[in-house]
């Protein structure tokens, strides 16, 4: 089935440029409210990074890029500047981010003295979205390879349509699985505090009719014991040059009960998100986010207000504990 018609089938565009403004699906509504945001400044769209109205690696470099197309004098070395230094640190741990603004920069660099700078601007940004989308069709493709014709498969967060702007990183190797005809079943991770998975993950699996069951993220290991998981495969926020990665909380919990029990882990992401500049894990930043994230579930407070809380974002995953990156280039094993 080609990506065109799996876009179709979820019917959601979580970004998207639309004629001076960036207009965002506002994913903290999800799945309850299908709601669009018109951001036309660029503090508007680092507060929509920040606060996870647009969220996952790729899509966050997207949208920074977008963000850039709407400094209000672009060609003002002080306007564009701080702009890039605000998005470039909504969010530390994504690479993609800095990459996306840098990219968008070296644009601006070029044409500086130029009439369309906006333009350019404008068509760069578009260019990161599509080159994005066409890397998941390809990462797709790939990590297709690795599915049997019957397969139950694991996955934590969402690496789906609503993480990048294309059909997924992790997700677009479950579709591509699902609609080149194999058997496939997918366990869902709910993904606490912020549960991608359960609010995310699922919506996007039940729009696209890919038979998948919700669980909660402690019960990983004992599906696992029973024989219940063929292959578990994650997305990634920043790949480390030793292939180390940061991905979600819990991702490095699932990866070591993966390998004692013998359940191939992988994990799927573009270029873009690895960081050649970080020779492994430790130079990864872990953002960390409020406490009432994890004190609360949804609206409904579920701990002694004031309660102390630890609560980082993401974890690293060490390269020894996974069998391959599934990328646009094909599949990079440790
Ligand atoms: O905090 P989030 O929701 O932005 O975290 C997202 C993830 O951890 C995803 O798994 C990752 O960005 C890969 S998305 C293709």
């Amino acid at each position: 089935m080609p990506t065109i018609d799996i876009l179709k089938l979820l019917n959601f565009t979580p970004a998207k440029w639309d004629d001076g403004a960036l207009v965002i699906l506002d994913q903290r509504l999800l799945p309850e409210k299908e709601e669009y945001r018109r951001l036309i400044t660029v503090a508007e769209v680092v507060e929509a990074i920040r606060n996870l109205s647009v969220r996952g690696a790729p899509l966050i470099g997207v949208v920074a890029a977008y963000g850039l197309c709407l400094v209000y004098d672009p060609q003002n070395d002080d306007d564009f500047k701080s702009s890039c230094r605000l998005l470039r640190n909504a969010r530390p741990t994504a690479v993609n981010l800095a990459w996306a603004v840098d990219r968008m920069n070296a644009v601006r660099v070029d044409a500086l003295r130029n009439e369309n700078l906006r333009h350019k601007l404008i068509n760069e940004a578009k260019k990161i979205h599509d080159e994005g989308a066409e890397m998941c069709v390809k990462i797709g493709q790939h990590g297709n390879e690795l599915i049997p014709q019957t397969c139950n498969i694991l996955t934590h967060c969402n690496a789906g349509a609503l993480a990048t702007g294309g059909i997924g990183t992790a997700l677009g190797v479950i579709y591509a699985a699902h609609f080149s005809g194999k058997k496939i079943h997918v366990w869902v991770d709910e993904t606490r505090p912020i549960l991608q998975g359960a609010r995310l993950t699922a919506w996007e699996l039940s729009k696209a009719g890919v038979p998948y069951t919700l669980i909660s993220d402690n019960m990983a290991a004992t599906l696992m014991a029973q024989g219940k998981v063929d292959l578990v495969i994650t997305g990634a926020d920043r790949v480390a040059a030793n292939l180390d990665f940061a991905n979600k909380i819990g991702t490095y919990g699932l990866a070591v009960i993966a390998k004692y029990h013998h359940v191939p882990f992988y994990a799927a992401a573009p270029s873009s998100t690895f960081d050649p500049h970080c020779s492994d894990g430790k130079c990864i930043e872990i953002e960390n986010r409020a406490a009432d994230e994890v004190r609360m579930v949804g609206a409904q407070m579920i701990a002694p207000s004031g309660a102390p809380v630890y609560n980082p974002a993401f974890d690293v995953t060490p390269h020894e504990l996974i069998a391959g990156i599934v990328t646009e280039k094909g599949i990079v094993k440790p």
